[in-house]
């Protein structure tokens, strides 16, 4: 698909559909009032109709308008002075009503419209990234043929934002190459996580981390199991013993800054089925459990989004991917465990894995001496009972780095909400047989988790993001969300120009 900047006179263009802004209140911009007068005031009688409101949100699509050339007419409720969120909420119920039509071309003028608190690059980057999101569907496992496959799919082919004014042209063309990549690199989270536990596999996600080589200019390394035990993996090997499908340990490579730059080190969760192993989970809704592997995807995401900026940045994006699932060979509640950097571990809860395939990635992340480790993972049910899906869990032994987070999460419309990592929990991970237990007691269980992932990086500047109420969706619209690879990009974006 193509997105571009435009500034043609929107009475006369030419275009499936043309996208307007409605303010809720009368006062209409220059561009409504266009179009009120070429079309003998349309607007206006469908807002004395009352079909529709022009609140934030709200959206009418009108076939056939007379007296201007687009075969239909988009009408978008702005509401009264929009701010960020009303803004945001425009642009998805635009991208959502224009895709449900059979549109090809498009033309929007939704950044013209002022917004509080947002610049032109900004709306920009919304309108597109929305245009992405809506367009997105997962239909590849899907029989159905011909027409009905069409109507499955998005027909947006092209879009074109109008600029109003030329002066605004520079900061609309960098939000559009912003959304653009953000857009793709979401898009690739969400595909591999929506996919099933039988087809993406740890080799299958090894494998689509190759692909990155030729299209991305990544530079990707697949440890398989027998690699993994030279380095001494033992917790992370520990889980994948449970499960027929070999472990791999991926690792891409951007190299956008200086040669010796200390990269930035994203570790994503790639367990692509999560059964708990030995402490079987219960079957309701156990299918979500694919979704394990969501933080992976997004590091996908993130490094393909870098690539695709050429950002000026060494990034390295580290994946351990594996299966949790019960056998004869998998993890024992009690059984104990050598990671990496030596220290020992108790296994109270096999299906406390996650955190036990991310201390070794995070030990292994030692050796590209990072400037900045940032793990995500789809970690604790307990994150998701304290935060419920809008936000992210952040943890950070380091303050600066969790504010930095903290503002990309909110400037990237992916918020993240902070959680503490103080000693006093740590000791709720003590045991009498090992130097620590992988879970924690009944309290507390999102921040127990990042305490035993805290005692692996004494050494670096290291946030945790546990994703587990934010990177899918359950329920009728049951699907992946592409979270957080808009706050991760934003994070990657903002360090690379500093
Ligand atoms: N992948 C799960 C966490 C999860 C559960 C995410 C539900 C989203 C929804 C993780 O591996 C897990 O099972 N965690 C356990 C930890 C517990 C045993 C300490 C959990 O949250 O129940
Ligand atoms: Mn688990
Ligand atoms: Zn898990």
């Amino acid at each position: 698909m193509k997105i571009q900047l435009s500034s043609v006179d929107i009475v006369n263009t030419r275009t499936d559909c043309l996208i307007i802004g409605i303010n809720e209140k009368a006062e209409q911009s220059a561009t409504v009032r266009k179009i009120e007068k070429a079309t003998n005031r349309l607007v206006e009688g469908i807002l004395d109709s009352g079909d529709f409101n022009g609140r934030p949100g709200s959206a009418i699509v009108i076939p056939k308008p007379q007296g201007i050339n687009a075969k239909r007419l988009l009408l978008v409720g702005i509401g009264d002075k929009p701010d960020a969120d009303d803004f945001a909420a425009a642009a998805s119920a635009a991208a959502r009503e224009l895709c449900k039509t059979r549109s090809i071309s498009a033309v929007s003028t939704l950044p013209e419209v002022s917004v509080s608190g947002l610049d032109n690059k900004s709306k920009a980057r919304i309108v597109v990234q929305a245009i992405h999101n809506a367009r997105y569907r997962f239909i590849q496992l899907k029989t159905m043929k011909g027409k009905a496959r069409k109507d499955a799919q998005c027909s947006l082919a092209r879009v074109s934002l109008q600029s109003g004014n030329i002066r605004n042209e520079p900061l609309l063309k960098e939000g559009i190459r912003e959304g653009n990549a953000i857009g793709n690199g979401v898009a690739l989270a969400k595909r591999l996580s929506d996919l099933p536990g039988n087809l993406c596999t740890p080799s299958f996600l090894a494998g689509e981390a190759k692909k990155l080589v030729r299209t991305h200019g990544l530079k990707v390394q697949v440890l398989d199991e027998a690699k993994m035990k030279a380095l001494k993996m033992g917790a992370l090997l520990s889980v994948s013993r449970g499960s027929r499908e070999p472990a791999k340990l991926i690792t891409m490579e951007y190299q956008g800054g200086k040669r010796g730059q200390a990269p930035v080190v994203l570790i994503g969760k790639g367990l692509t089925f999560d059964a708990g192993g030995i402490s079987l989970k219960p079957a309701g809704a156990m299918d979500e459990m694919k979704y394990d592997m969501c933080g992976g995807a997004s590091v996908f995401g993130a490094l393909t989004a870098a690539a695709e900026l050429k950002l000026k940045l060494n990034v390295v994006g580290i994946v351990p991917s594996s299966e949790n699932l019960p056998d004869g060979a998998a993890n024992k509640p009690g059984d104990v465990v050598t990671s990496m950097s030596g220290k020992t571990i108790e296994i109270l809860n096999t299906d406390a894995e996650g955190r036990l395939i991310l201390c070794d990635a995070i030990t292994y992340a030692e050796r590209y001496s990072p400037s900045a480790v940032i793990d995500i993972a789809t970690l604790t049910g307990a994150c998701v009972v304290a935060l419920g899906n809008p936000a992210t869990g952040l943890f950070s032994t380091d303050d600066q780095l969790a504010n930095e987070l903290l503002e990309c999460g909110e400037n990237a419309r992916d918020r993240a909400w902070r959680m503490p990592v103080w000693k006093e929990y740590q000791k709720q991970l003590n045991t009498p047989f090992a130097d620590m237990a992988n879970i924690g007691g009944r309290t507390a269980g999102a921040v127990t988790a990042a305490c035993f992932l805290a005692r692996f990086t004494e050494s670096m500047k290291w946030a945790h993001l546990d994703i587990a109420g934010t990177a899918w969706q359950s329920g009728a619209n049951k699907g992946a969300t592409g979270r957080p690879v808009s706050l991760l990009t934003r994070f990657l974006i903002n360090r690379a120009s500093d």
